[in-house]
């Protein structure tokens, strides 16, 4: 690649003319930093702080501000200090366990919100003990981990983000708070916005992937669907407090083991890391949590730096901090003092309320009579909270219209079935469909080596040629652990989700039968359910030790009497008398999520030796997949004609999973994480940076290995419809033509108007079924700059659903804050010079490329 490099000295007069404009916020690089001269460095914008202080603006702050005055001036300290404590309540089928000592604290006004907890009878109970029998009557937070729906369960987090619809994404997130309200919850543990990049890392499965421009729509659209499209929106019984989680760089854990240490230069923080977080706090989120994990040598739970500099000072926000569970306890482990000094770092780091630990509670009137601990500071976390609490709208109804036969009539509706249908359908992603099939007289199996190209090659997929959609008539052997399953289906983190409530495929494939929410359709007619067309295959999993472990949690995980064997043979009997096979394998969910990692991302091997029997009888494989996580699918892509991963589907998902494979609706997932040909690629992610010395299959010394590609097996933004997608310029301009942009007039303001380019694209659909959509992506890349850069990041996507119409034209806005970056202090960085963009349907086929030259 050609490097093109502006002329430092025009940058050094640029960099002295905006140091004086923009003095004080804007900093240059501070020596010793990054090692960047500071003179070379354009810096750009103003703090956003700043710019972010508008959206904490409430018609009531004075009111606010008045009343939790006046309510905190009567608080003794320890009533304060309670204000600061979240302990967990426990929760059985029949109603809450409550602790004896949770109540007595309540009581005692020593509790300032539980969690784990919900119900009207229950949440009643326990607001009504903080109202009327403390002195003061304080409400109570009560918060859950609602993460990917409440009792309806949408796809898990990592699915959703697949969609690439932030319209659904909130829409499911709004479902949860309207579920979760009713049954006295006023606090979600959610949005969880960790980038990541290492699958190994079970709890990839919580976030929205490995990008920070997508992660940061998921995270705002989450922020949005759950308090309201507005702050002031927050006390409106069906608004929840959103929690954004878990600040931060928590997804970054070492070697993918959860809760390890995390070791990154603020370069990469603030580049790569830190914009999901922020975009929560831009669209107002009203909590955020501390992660477990150590940032360069300071946990998050203490860390001054990132919990008040940065977001607060930095960011702007004006919300409440809560630890993670135990987290100020988990820091005696991390090494950083004694009960006493860790509760005191805490708070003075900008944590504000103490989840289960129960060391603020314990520890800090004593160390404010010590005068170790600031009376002020313990001020300054109870307003926060009271703020949240006085924003809920708590102090006008702590109850917030409870209503017990409410939770009846919202939960899993219709309406909220149709939502998570959709989500569903959304979030499939089609990972290959080459098989060639005719019906009723299956070809045998071609060389796999004809896919020599690499599954992307597929120029067509969803027509005559493909192995999906299947036609209705053929004749189909039903194979595999999930194909009958529920209780994996709502996935890990599932909240109040009732699994029995899930509809599995083989309910799905139940003749003429009409399921609350779906319309009747002629794909009902047929009868698949016949128990002569089913064949298990093979168990989830063989690994005794492996059950053991997961069914301690929950997993439910059983293991049919026969032998692994005989299960083999009586899946091959069936196959052979079959048109085609559509197996159904991969993880239960609780082999993703909170302390699953996997060092190996296979599925299991009694799963792969079901896998390759069938494949050796010649007949064409749909091969489904449950999964939380990218999953090292090197053979599977051999064995199998189409791989659809479906994730962990939700509530609809047997109707999502039906109705795409007979093609009702076209799938139109695209990948949010790269899928490795193998965990020794990882970490493996597509806004990588070139080296100095790139891939070339020719040269030894370049950068790569001896025994595989750099190549990831899936690409970030893949995705297969039925059908396939052209795209060209709207406007007839040419792909190599170049943009001039004037930087001489910018306002010093990312996203204004004085910068910013038009792309106008027309895309037309051909083949396939009907229903068709597109992802388009666009990527940026700056040619030289001051410091490396990756070859491409995504700073735009458009969901085109083409409805009756063929094509579509589609406008792209590119402004200068998709042109800019951040050096290694965290100051936005705009330079003039080169910038490719690229517009395509996934990060490896981008087939619209412009120049977009930045002059002064
Ligand atoms: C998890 C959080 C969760 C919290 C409360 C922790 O173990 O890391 O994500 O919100 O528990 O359940």
């Amino acid at each position: 690649m050609q490097l093109h490099s502006p002329s430092p000295s025009f940058r050094f007069v640029l960099a002295i003319a905006l140091t004086a404009i923009l003095a004080p916020n804007s900093i240059m690089a501070q020596p010793g930093k990054g090692n960047v001269k500071p003179n070379k460095i354009k810096p750009i914008a103003t703090s956003t702080a700043a710019t972010n202080t508008h959206r904490w603006f409430l018609p009531d702050t004075l009111g606010m501000h008045k009343y939790v005055s006046d309510l905190m001036a009567k608080m003794t300290l320890e009533e304060k200090i309670g204000q600061l404590n979240l302990p967990t309540v426990g929760f059985d089928v029949t109603g809450p366990v409550l602790s004896k000592d949770v109540e007595v604290k309540i009581q005692k006004g020593l509790v300032g919100g539980v969690f784990n907890t919900f119900t009207p009878v229950a949440v009643r109970k326990l607001q009504q003990k903080a109202i009327k029998e403390t002195r003061l009557g304080i409400p109570l937070l009560f918060g859950f981990d609602v993460i990917h729906g409440h009792r309806t369960i949408f796809p898990i987090p990592l699915g959703l983000s697949c969609t690439w619809n932030m319209d659904l994404v909130e829409k499911t997130a709004h479902v949860a708070a309207v579920e979760s309200t009713t049954d006295g919850l006023n606090w979600t543990f959610s949005p969880m916005v960790d980038i990541a990049r290492d699958p190994r890392w079970g709890r990839v499965s919580e976030g929205a992937g490995e990008d920070p421009f997508l992660g940061s729509a998921v995270g705002a659209a989450m922020v949005r669907g759950y308090q309201g499209k507005q702050q002031y929106q927050l006390n409106q019984p069906s608004n929840i407090l959103a929690c954004m989680k878990h600040f931060g760089l928590y997804g970054a854990a070492e070697a993918g083991r959860d809760y390890n240490t995390v070791d990154m230069s603020e370069y990469k923080m603030y580049n790569d890391y830190f914009p999901p977080y922020r975009a929560c706090v831009e669209a107002g989120v009203g909590s955020a949590m501390a992660s477990f994990n150590d940032i360069n040598g300071m946990p998050a739970t203490c860390n001054r730096w990132l919990l008040t500099e940065v977001l607060r000072k930095e960011w702007g926000f004006n919300g409440m901090v809560s630890t993670d569970y135990t987290g100020i306890a988990e820091l005696i482990n991390h090494g950083m003092g004694d009960e006493a000094t860790v509760a005191k770092r805490s708070l003075y780091a900008g944590s504000d309320m103490d989840m289960v630990s129960e060391l603020f509670l314990n520890k800090l009137s004593e160390l404010v009579k010590q005068n170790r601990v600031q009376e002020s500071d313990v001020d300054l976390a109870c307003r926060r909270i009271l703020n949240i609490k006085y924003r809920l709208g708590l102090f006008q109804d702590p109850y917030r219209q409870l209503n017990d036969k409410a939770p009846a009539m919202v939960h899993v509706s219709n309406e909220h079935r149709a939502v998570a249908y959709q989500a569903a359908i959304e979030s499939f992603v089609l990972l290959q469909n080459d098989w060639v099939m005719e019906e009723a007289a299956p070809r045998t199996v071609p060389a796999r080596g004809a896919k020599s190209g690499g599954p992307f090659q597929i120029a067509q997929s969803g027509d005559s040629q493909s192995v999906l959609p299947i036609s209705p008539s053929a004749n189909i052997a039903w194979v595999g652990p999930f194909i009958k399953d529920k209780r994996n289906l709502i996935g890990n983190w599932s909240g109040a989700g009732d699994h029995k409530q899930a509809i599995s495929l083989w309910e799905a494939l139940h003749a003429g039968k009409k399921w609350e929410g779906q319309p009747l359709t002629e794909i009902e007619n047929r009868s698949w359910d016949n128990e002569s067309n089913y064949a298990l295959g093979c168990n989830a999993l063989e690994d005794e030790a492996l059950i053991a472990r997961l069914n301690a949690h929950g997993g439910m995980i059983e293991k049919s009497e026969k032998s692994p064997q005989t299960l083999i043979e009586e899946a091959l009997a069936l196959a052979k008398t079959k048109d085609v096979v559509v197996v159904y394998l991969g993880e239960t969910s609780g082999m993703s999520g909170e302390a699953a990692s996997r060092s190996n991302i296979q599925l299991p091997e009694n799963q792969k030796a079901l896998l390759r029997a069938l494949a050796a009888t010649g007949k064409p494989i749909v091969l489904l997949l449950m999964n939380g996580r990218p999953l090292d699918l090197s053979e599977e892509v051999e064995l199998a004609s189409a791989i659809l991963v479906t994730w962990f589907p939700g509530t609809q998902a047997g109707l999502a999973v039906r109705d795409v494979l007979f093609g009702k609706v076209s799938p139109s997932g695209k990948l949010t994480m790269t899928f490795p040909r193998s965990v020794g690629q990882v970490p493996i992610y597509y806004n990588a940076k070139n080296t100095g010395r790139p891939f070339d299959e020719k040269q030894k010394y370049t950068s790569k290995y001896l025994d595989m590609p750099n190549s990831p097996l899936f690409a970030f933004g893949h995705g297969l419809g039925y059908g396939s997608t052209v795209l060209g310029w709207g406007d007839g301009s040419r792909n190599e033509d170049t943009v001039v942009l004037k930087m001489g007039t910018v306002a010093f303001k990312m996203g204004t108007a004085a910068l910013k380019v038009s792309l106008s694209i027309n895309v037309s659909a051909t083949g396939g079924t009907q229903n068709r959509v597109e992802t388009l992506q666009l990527y940026v890349h700056q040619r030289s700059a001051m410091f490396t850069r990756p070859l491409k990041e995504l700073k735009g996507f458009e969901k085109v659903f083409f409805g009756d119409q063929a094509s579509r034209t589609v406008v792209f806005e590119v402004s200068a804050k998709d042109f800019s970056y951040f050096d290694a202090n965290g100051q936005p960085m705009l330079e003039p010079g080169l910038y490719d963009v690229w517009i395509g349907s996934a990060s490896d086929k981008l087939s619209l490329h412009k120049l977009v030259k930045l002059v002064e």
